[in-house]
């Protein structure tokens, strides 16, 4: 895949990666299979999208018909809120190297800031005081194993990657937020390209299936429209374009052959720098959001208040 960008362990994560998350159990297999015989090299999974053993099972099958390498595939997964405690990491990513086929992860991330209780629904009522520290420090074995040949985080605002940057013996590789032309992460971005991680954008598209009725739409708004328009390509390639070219990768999640395809064809071209700035017209709106009761315990409202997500 053109242009990979390179990572702090020296590793390259090529800038397009299939998402998972929604992508159907019965779908997602043919979903990686397709992917992987257009070009996709890279892949984003997770034990919470519930599919990591049909994403094993469509791997398995594509290494032993020699379609593709294990060493040419890209493959990250995530440690879920209930694993997030220094005890839970080793099983954690045993089960995930199991359900997937593999030996080892070209990236492990921490979901995210949270700890739940075991087995518990992710509502803030669930979630428990979280040791990040402790948490990197068992990562960081992983990493010295080779278990998992990069490490990093999800949803981590400015003042939390700040906080893991200060303890970190092995800093994180990537932080993996929302990044779209309409939730833009300026600070952020620059955050982490200060401190060398790189920043990988999930629901590239402004996730329309999941950001919920009402939700202001990536792939709708005229400025997107517009510049699609003018350059003579679709809406979703003009956001994906948008990412490659502020520096993150992008996680596109599709089970439809035809826009798998479609979302790789961001190569080749580019957006004028005239037509970059209109971007910064789009107003700013974090889509995925999860909204919850207010916890009697600690006051917090919802879990992006456990994040303390940030602009
Ligand atoms: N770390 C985290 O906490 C986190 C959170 C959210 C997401 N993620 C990762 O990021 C990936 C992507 O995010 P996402 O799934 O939220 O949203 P997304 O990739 O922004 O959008 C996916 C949606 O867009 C549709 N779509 C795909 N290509 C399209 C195209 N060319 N034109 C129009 N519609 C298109 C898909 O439908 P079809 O499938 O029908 O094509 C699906 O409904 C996830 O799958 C997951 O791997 C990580």
């Amino acid at each position: 895949m053109a242009g990979s960008f390179v990572l702090n362990t020296g590793a390259s994560i090529p800038p397009v990666g299939l998402g998972t998350w929604h992508a159907a159990q019965g779908l997602v297999g043919g979903a990686v299979c397709a992917a992987v015989k257009v070009g996709y090299r890279h892949l984003d999974c997770a034990p919470s999208y519930g599919n990591e053993k049909e994403v094993g099972m469509a791997l398995h099958r594509l290494f032993q018909d020699g379609v593709v390498k294990r060493e040419d595939l890209f493959i990250t997964s995530k440690l879920w809120y209930s694993n997030n405690g220094p005890q839970y990491v080793p099983e954690a990513i045993q089960t995930t190297l199991d359900d997937l086929q593999l030996e080892y992860l070209d990236l492990y991330l921490i979901h995210g800031p949270i700890r739940l209780k075991k087995g518990s629904a992710p509502i803030s009522e669930n979630s428990l005081p979280c040791d990040i520290p402790a948490t990197w420090a068992a990562m960081e074995k992983l990493h010295d194993a080779g278990r998992a040949r990069a490490i990093g985080v999800s949803n981590f605002s400015c003042r939390k990657l700040e906080a893991l940057l200060a303890v970190a013996r092995v800093p994180p590789a990537v932080n993996q937020v929302e990044c779209h032309p309409g939730w833009r992460q300026a600070r952020l971005r620059e955050l982490c390209r200060s401190a060398g991680v790189h920043l990988s954008a999930y629901s590239p598209l402004g996730s329309p299936a999941a950001a919920g009725a009402g939700a202001p739409s990536v792939l709708g708004h005229p400025v997107v429209a517009s510049i699609a328009g003018r350059l003579q390509r679709t809406r979703a390639q003009v956001a994906l374009r948008w990412g490659l070219q502020v520096g993150q990768s992008v996680l596109p999640k599709s089970t439809d052959e035809a826009r798998i395809r479609e979302n790789l064809g961001i190569f080749g071209w580019s957006i004028p720098e005239a037509l970059m700035a209109e971007f910064s017209g789009i107003e700013q709106v974090k889509l995925l959001r999860a909204e919850f009761g207010v916890n009697p315990v600690n006051g917090y409202k919802t879990l992006e208040d456990l994040w303390d997500g940030e602009i």
